[in-house]
């Protein structure tokens, strides 16, 4: 988030600063001193931003009207006043002029951050409304068809090569095998910490996950199955209800059973990747599936068919599976063997064992047609760049 502050107060900038990034490096913080007497909100550095912090501790009465002018000019951006005393005076002014929030100058330190979180949510809330994240979730038509894996790994995917922002649930409330795909990190923050949580957030959702890249997070089931004893469905709806607002993408892990909690998820998802390997018992418990998504009504497109460790010899031919699912697959996956137990035996994602897998690559051409990039994009941009880079070697030299 793009926050500027603004005073007349160097010291009282630092204040605000110190506080802010001791809280989260990773905010733009713009320090401007204003030094003249009206308040220019025109300025480049004040008029991009989030959030406007306004410190007028030093002020007999605020200028109202430059900050309504700056409120209706920027509907999606915050202000919060600073203020010495006076708040319940003051605090209807502000409201009406578009202040969402005041603090005391005295409690800098402790509130402020609440503060500015509290804007952080709204920011989200406002681009989530315009952007809507996508829910995709993954269930298994028998266990060990790779659903947790593919569905960690092509998050993972979705964050780092496509910048996108990114929630893994990991909702197999008994295995939690999704986890393991993607970190050896063993802390014990999981979905149940957050149930009990009495307001949701975007910001409540981060803390309790594992942050594993820059745009992604990793909600865990508890690690102990006798924790999930009491997580509603209500509770899991009301959490994917806040994270389509903060992410564009909340990929969800189920287990095989269909349980009330799955069948919440899918009736929640904006499409479903049944899992499955081509030899019988697969094609079992992908009937079974079937059946239960006829019974729900689920319109066709929602269901996308996956069929994974494709190139083992005794696959049953695709075309007779299709006929007998009277369904197309959408994606196929090979079988890496190698790379697949090195990603899982040192807890790090495929990708960042094996780039250039064959896995790796199928996942990447998958997010690619999620995201209806086409892959001979990428490798024209490519191509560019090392253009560029040859171009510049030779003037260089
Ligand atoms: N494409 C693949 N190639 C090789 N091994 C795979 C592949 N996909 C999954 N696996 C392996 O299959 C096993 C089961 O995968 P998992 O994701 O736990 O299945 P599920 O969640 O469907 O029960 C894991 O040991 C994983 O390493
Ligand atoms: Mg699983």
């Amino acid at each position: 988030m793009k926050i500027t502050v603004l005073s007349k107060n160097n010291a009282l900038l630092h204040r605000v600063k110190v506080t802010l990034l001791g809280a989260r490096d990773n905010d733009q913080v713009e320090l401007v001193n204003r030094s003249a007497s009206h308040l220019d909100l025109d300025m480049p550095d004040i008029a991009n931003a989030n959030l406007l912090i306004l410190d007028g501790s030093e002020e007999e009465a605020p200028d109202w009207v430059n900050i309504e002018k700056f409120n209706l000019q920027h509907p999606h951006s915050s202000t919060i006043l600073i203020c010495a005393e006076r708040i319940e005076q003051i605090l209807v002014q502000a409201m009406r002029v578009g202040v969402r929030d005041a603090l005391y100058l005295a409690e800098l330190e402790d509130r402020l951050i609440e503060v500015v979180e509290r804007a952080r949510s709204r920011q989200a809330a406002f681009e989530g409304a315009l952007r809507g994240g996508k829910v995709y979730s993954f269930i298994p038509s028998k266990g060990g068809s790779g659903a947790s894996f593919i569905s960690s790994n092509l998050a993972y995917i979705l964050a780092k090569v496509h910048k996108k922002r990114v929630l893994m649930i990991d909702l197999d409330l008994e295995f939690s095998d999704a986890s393991f795909c993607l970190t050896d990190d063993d802390s014990i923050k999981s979905i149940a910490d957050l149930v009990a949580r009495p307001h949701l957030s975007g910001p409540v959702i981060e803390s309790a996950s594992i942050q594993i890249e820059q745009t992604f997070w990793l909600l865990r089931a508890p690690q102990n199955p006798e924790m999930s004893v009491g997580i509603t469905p209500d509770q899991v709806d009301d959490i994917i209800s806040v994270a389509v607002r903060h992410y564009d993408f909340v990929c969800i892990d189920l287990a095989r059973t269909l349980e009330p909690i799955a069948l919440r998820v899918m009736d929640r998802s904006d499409v479903v990747f049944p899992v499955m390997q081509t030899v019988l018992p697969f094609v079992r418990g992908m009937q079974r599936l079937q059946r239960t998504f006829r019974a729900l009504h689920y319109p066709e497109s929602k269901i996308q068919l996956v069929a994974n460790r494709q190139g083992n010899k005794d696959d049953l031919p695709m075309t007779d599976i299709e006929n007998a699912l009277q369904a197309k697959f959408v994606v196929r996956l090979p079988n890496d063997f190698f790379n697949v137990n090195t990603s899982i035996n040192t807890g790090k994602p495929l990708m960042e064992v094996a780039p250039q897998g064959i896995l790796t690559q199928a996942l990447i051409q998958w997010s690619n047609q999620l995201l209806g990039v086409k892959s001979e994009e990428k490798v024209v941009n490519v191509d560019h760049s090392l253009l560029s880079k040859l171009t510049s070697l030779f003037r260089s030299s």
